[in-house]
């Protein structure tokens, strides 16, 4: 059989293309380390976070010298805390889960964006540098008021963060 020059040359174009499809699905899929939303995962169940040693107390909390963790809910039509407030030059790995429906989480002005899914815990970690205020808007149509679904992220100098979590001490742990 004859196959003409020009059909030979696409044809082997065409192979390429596909293997390089392929190539940055996988890639994509792989490559980054990007890990997808876990089935293996605690289950955690949405109806009962006020149970859960999480989320029962939405907070930030230290767990190293520049490290925390902020436990987040968003719910209709709120996130708690609000405001967060984690002190500069640190790094913050949010935990965000919601009691009722999808939700999204995302500090604008930063590329810390995820979706919230009820009985699952997003994850994402953010490098707070400058104090300064970010907002946190939804971004996923959850509602009525989906549109107001706004908080607060303040990342404040290491020594008003300080001050703050000292005043609420006082306080007996209750929040402002
Ligand atoms: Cu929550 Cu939109």
């Amino acid at each position: 059989m004859h196959v003409h020059a020009y059909e030979k040359i696409w044809l082997a174009l065409s192979i390429v293309l596909i293997l390089l499809l392929l190539g940055s699905v996988t890639y994509g899929a792989v490559g980054p380390g990007i890990a997808m939303v876990s089935d293996q995962q605690d289950p955690l169940d949405p109806e009962a976070l006020d149970e859960d040693d999480r989320f029962a107390e939405p907070r930030v909390e230290q767990v190293g010298e520049n490290e925390y963790e902020a436990y987040v809910v968003a719910y209709q039509f709120n996130f708690d805390p609000d405001p967060i407030v984690v002190p500069a030059n640190s790094e913050v790995t949010f935990y965000i889960t919601s009691p009722d429906v999808i939700h999204g989480f995302e500090v604008v002005g930063t590329n810390a964006n995820t979706m919230v899914i009820p009985g699952e815990v997003a994850e994402i970690t953010v490098q707070a540098n400058e104090p300064r205020e970010y907002g946190i808007v939804c971004n996923e149509y959850c509602g009525a008021a989906h549109h107001g679904m706004e908080g607060t992220l303040e990342v404040v100098p290491e020594e008003e963060y300080e001050q703050r979590t000292a005043a609420e001490a006082d306080d007996g742990g209750e929040d402002a």
